[in-house]
């Protein structure tokens, strides 16, 4: 069928037609914003969730239902190398000048912002803001993240606006000021201010000790999204298609949802596919099964091969280890005899395989998996594997 009115979509953060198996979540948040509206507080959230869940699509969505009510919001991708507290300064700088205050509050909060110790005004007037954080200790970027907070909150509400930071990959953002983040929020939140943070990440997010921690479990809950359940992965096969007044045979529906397993970027990978072979409604299970082969090459060029691209050799073969002993969680030890060296002696490079997002740490002691969902299947098609010598 016509492959411009082809209504999946494969990619990543690209928003589905039907957000299915959120509905939690996305009441959680609006809630969230409706009692920010009204100066009470709500727990936001820290989304968790594997490679191609629909972390992403979520974030985005909270965005929209944000600005629905007037809200600014901010978006943010962490990268290995970005600073969490230096994109929160900008984007408070952005919210600052948007919200177009008032002589006396623009004075208010220049003056709240004029003794900072690791953010400092770069102009007689307006809000630009420069972030130093070079030999700062933690208590300072706590105490300047707080007032800034402070000062956006106080600048929003008497705007009657507020503001929400959204940041993405937030596996990647440094501990120390990740605690600094929830330490100023809290303080915020405590003054009842219109001023948020939802995230999501890969399931190890930074950890956090002490005060934060337990700021951190009032001020957000961390609810895990995965793969959907049987009713919702349905519903995002089938109504993206039926918006077009196409359906599936209820074969091919079947065998579509058997093959993508609810993995949210599977459905779409294997829908828009499945669309494009058919010559007309409805989509047959000869249509799903052509599709699986194209499905295939798209998922391991877009999600697979830039994966493990960013590996190194001895990366790859330490995942290709993993791999040979099936399905995950791995017991990194087991890894390491696979691979005939001592653990001391992989463990760095587990580690930055976990620093590159590519393995995580999973909640049980000593265990790591991959964070893409059929990675190890991927890996065994990718390179063989070879015995080490000796043993
Ligand atoms: N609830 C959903 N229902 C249907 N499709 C979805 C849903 N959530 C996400 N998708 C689809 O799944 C794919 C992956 O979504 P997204 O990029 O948000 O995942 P992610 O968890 O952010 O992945 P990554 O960790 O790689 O950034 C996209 O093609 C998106 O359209
Ligand atoms: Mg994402």
């Amino acid at each position: 069928m016509d492959p411009i009115a082809n209504p999946y979509t494969p990619g990543a953060g690209s928003r589905p037609l039907e957000l299915a198996g959120r509905d939690a979540e996305l009441r959680q948040f609006e809630i969230l914003v409706g009692r920010l509206r009204r100066g009470a507080t709500e727990q936001s959230m820290v989304i968790k969730g594997l490679r191609g869940v629909g972390k992403t699509v979520l974030l985005n969505a909270f965005q929209d239902q944000a600005e629905s009510q007037e809200f600014l919001t901010y978006y943010h991708e962490l990268t290995p190398e970005s600073s969490l507290a230096a994109a929160i300064a900008r984007d408070a700088e952005r919210a600052l000048t948007r919200l177009s205050l008032s002589e006396r509050m623009t004075g208010k909060v220049r003056d709240g912002l004029a003794h900072l110790r690791t953010i400092s005004l770069t102009g007689p007037e307006g809000f630009g803001l420069a972030v130093d954080l070079s030999g700062a200790d933690e208590g300072a970027v706590t105490s300047d993240l707080t007032d800034l907070f402070l000062a956006v909150g106080e600048a929003a509400l008497s705007k009657e606006r507020g503001v929400v930071f959204l940041i993405d990959e937030v596996q990647f953002a440094d501990e120390v000021q990740f605690r600094a983040v929830v330490s100023a929020l809290h303080r915020v939140t405590q003054k009842s201010l219109p001023v948020t943070l939802a995230a999501a990440g890969l399931p190890q997010i930074p950890r956090l000790s002490g005060e934060a921690r337990s700021y951190a479990e009032r001020l957000f809950t961390f609810p895990t999204i995965a793969n959907l359940g049987e009713a919702e992965a349905r519903a995002a096969l089938l109504e993206p298609a039926r918006q077009q007044d196409v359906e599936y045979e209820a074969a091919g529906a079947a065998r579509a949802l058997e093959w993508t397993a609810g993995y949210p970027f599977y459905i779409q990978q294997l829908g828009k596919h499945a669309w494009n072979l058919a010559s007309h409604a409805p989509i047959t299970a000869v249509n799903v099964e052509d599709a699986i082969p194209y499905a295939v090459e798209a998922l391991d060029s877009s999600l697979y091969e830039v994966r493990v691209q960013r590996a190194t050799p001895t990366e790859r073969t330490y995942m290709r280890a993993m791999a040979e002993l099936g399905d995950g969680p791995y017991r990194s030890g087991e890894v390491a005899t696979k691979l005939r060296r001592p653990a001391t002696a992989v463990s760095p490079t587990r580690q930055d395989l976990v620093n590159k997002g590519l393995i995580y740490a999973t909640e049980d002691y000593g265990f790591i998996d991959f964070s893409v969902p059929r990675f190890d299947e991927f890996m065994r098609r990718y390179m063989s594997f070879e015995e080490p010598p000796g043993g």
